[in-house]
């Protein structure tokens, strides 16, 4: 296995040098059992860093230290004032290192650095500070009751709104930091305590965000980072008796298993799991704007997006423009390593990930399906599939049913309203779906009809701290970010005083 050191200065070099330590108690410290795993860099499949490998014993240790910070450390102590700075200047630090970040996540994950630049860094840090403003901002009510059984008697009946406790969080490889950032922020805005399992493809920003933590003064055992493996690592913190709630994002298949293990405890579950979007394009639009709008929602990040729209529906008239307009701007995606300035398209996160595409692909074909543009991966050094859009496809087929999770499109065209509104839902997901038209009152009408987490009308992967996400159906279960987050970080305790 070679191990080659990518073109970066400074500090990003630093941090690639020598193995990542696991973040435990507020101390760096190794594996019980001494091993590391190693994190590639998906451009090139060499060995980026090798990283302390958490297994059940250090999801363990880990727990301890949450569950004593929460029982009993400072950290239940603070004020909701004193954690909303904290949080807030955790997203200062994050956004004064951007560069060093962004660089961390195109080495590790593959995706461009302008688009790390632009989206994933400044998304984590507004996270945060929309996150810090809540912390004092989480209030119960005060409930008149009228009890029959306890006639002329007076209560004062209010309620509180109270951390759930120790916090599980698993989450994946698409965007390492900003997921990292989803979880994180509301946990810490409630007063919970964490331990957190990035993905074994993608550990090194979150790490990195781990030193950030202590900066900020959270306080040790606060936030625990265990790098692992799924089912190790992820299986023992979603199995902990003394975990109080896991937060999951990842494929609905490990979600669950993340419910199953759940069970022993009945420790709360939210999960953010997979989806196969329709993004859906009536006759009625301006085509450059759809055609553009229905190319980066599928296309964006790779096309490793949960909410991914991935199936794009276009009424008859316009279906031949509009496949067109898609298809010419997938071909001039340019794709390649993500550090390279020119590049829109980096490759797919893993050699998995590259298998499992590919195999989608054949799947496809060998139904019956065409490629207009794309098809094949590219190269054969590092994990580079051609941006694809698939035609001659139908409803029951696996790509238009299964969650692909790369750059490739199925289009299928439609005849009328009702026609759409029963193919659009016909899944077994429900995260999101697009619709592009001028016509407001069909729009807003097909929003209220379609079973999805976000509906975006005329535009697509708008995303925003304050506006919460998750999915119908088998896409999950809770909302994360706006204020609908905060529910699943929080218990609701009644108090009852007789006057
Ligand atoms: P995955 O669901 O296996 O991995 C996500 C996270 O879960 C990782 O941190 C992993 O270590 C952990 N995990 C895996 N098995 C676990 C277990 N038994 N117990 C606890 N944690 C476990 O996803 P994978 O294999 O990387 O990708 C497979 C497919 O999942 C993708 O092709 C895509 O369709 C979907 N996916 C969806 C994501 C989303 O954002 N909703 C993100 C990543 C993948
Ligand atoms: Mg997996």
């Amino acid at each position: 296995m070679v191990t080659a050191m990518p073109n970066v200065q400074g500090k990003v070099a630093e941090f690639l040098s020598k193995p990542r330590k696991m973040l435990i108690n507020g101390k760096w410290v190794d594996s019980a059992s001494g091993k590391t795993f190693p994190t590639y860099d998906p451009s090139t499949g060499e060995v980026l860093a090798q990283v302390a490998e958490g297994d059940r014993a250090d999801i363990d240790q880990a727990v301890k230290a949450a569950r004593a910070a929460f029982d009993t450390g400072p950290w239940s102590r603070l004020t909701a004032s004193e954690r909303g700075r904290m949080i807030w200047k955790l997203g200062d630090l994050l956004e004064q290192h951007l560069q060093e970040f962004a660089e961390l996540e195109t080495l590790d994950n593959g995706k461009p650095l302008k688009v790390a630049r632009a989206a994933d860094v400044p998304l984590a840090v507004d996270l945060f500070r929309y996150m810090a403003g809540w912390a004092t901002k989480i209030e119960g009510n005060t409930i008149p009751i009228s009890v029959p059984y306890t006639p002329g008697a007076k209560y004062l009946a209010y309620t509180l709104r109270e951390p759930v406790g120790v916090v599980g969080q698993i989450i994946p490889w698409n965007f390492p930091l900003l997921m990292a950032a989803w979880k994180l922020g509301p946990a810490l805005a409630t007063g919970c305590t964490v331990v957190i399992k990035p993905a074994e493809q993608t550990p090194l920003s979150c790490l990195l965000l781990g030193e950030l933590v202590q900066q900020a003064g959270i306080p040790d055992g606060v936030v625990n980072i265990v790098p692992g493996y799924g089912e190790t690592a992820g299986a023992a913190l979603a199995a902990h008796p003394e975990v109080d709630k896991i937060a999951f994002t990842g494929s609905t298949e490990v979600g669950r298993l993340i419910l199953q293990a759940a069970a022993g405890n009945l420790k709360k579950v939210s999960l953010e799991l997979g989806g196969k979007s329709p993004n859906v394009v009536f006759g009625d639009v301006d085509i450059d704007s759809a055609v553009a709008g229905s190319a980066s929602a599928i296309f964006f990040n790779h096309g490793q997006c949960c909410c991914a729209g991935s199936r794009l529906y276009v009424e008859n008239d316009i279906f031949d423009k509009v496949v067109e307009g898609v298809s010419a701007r997938a071909e001039k995606i340019r794709v390649g390593p993500g550090m390279e300035k020119t590049t829109d398209m980096g490759p797919l996160v893993s050699e998995e990930q590259l298998n499992r595409v590919c195999g989608y692909l054949e799947s496809g074909f060998s139904e019956g399906a065409k490629a207009v543009v794309g098809g094949k991966r590219q190269g054969d050094k590092g994990y580079f599939v051609k941006p694809t859009v698939l035609v001659n496809t139908h409803d029951n087929m696996k790509v238009v049913q299964e969650e692909i999770f790369g750059p490739v499109v199925t289009a299928i065209p439609f005849k009328n309203t009702d026609d759409l509104v029963a193919k659009a839902n016909n899944s077994v997901y429900g995260l999101a779906a697009g619709v592009w038209t001028r016509d407001i009152q069909k729009a807003h009408r097909i929003a209220s009809q379609l079973r999805a987490g976000t509906v975006w009308i005329n535009c697509y992967n708008i995303f925003d701290a304050a506006l919460p996400f998750g999915g119908y159906k088998q896409s999950g279960w809770g909302r994360e970010m706006g204020h609908d987050v905060l529910e699943l970080y929080t218990e609701v305790k009644a108090v009852c005083a007789a006057l």
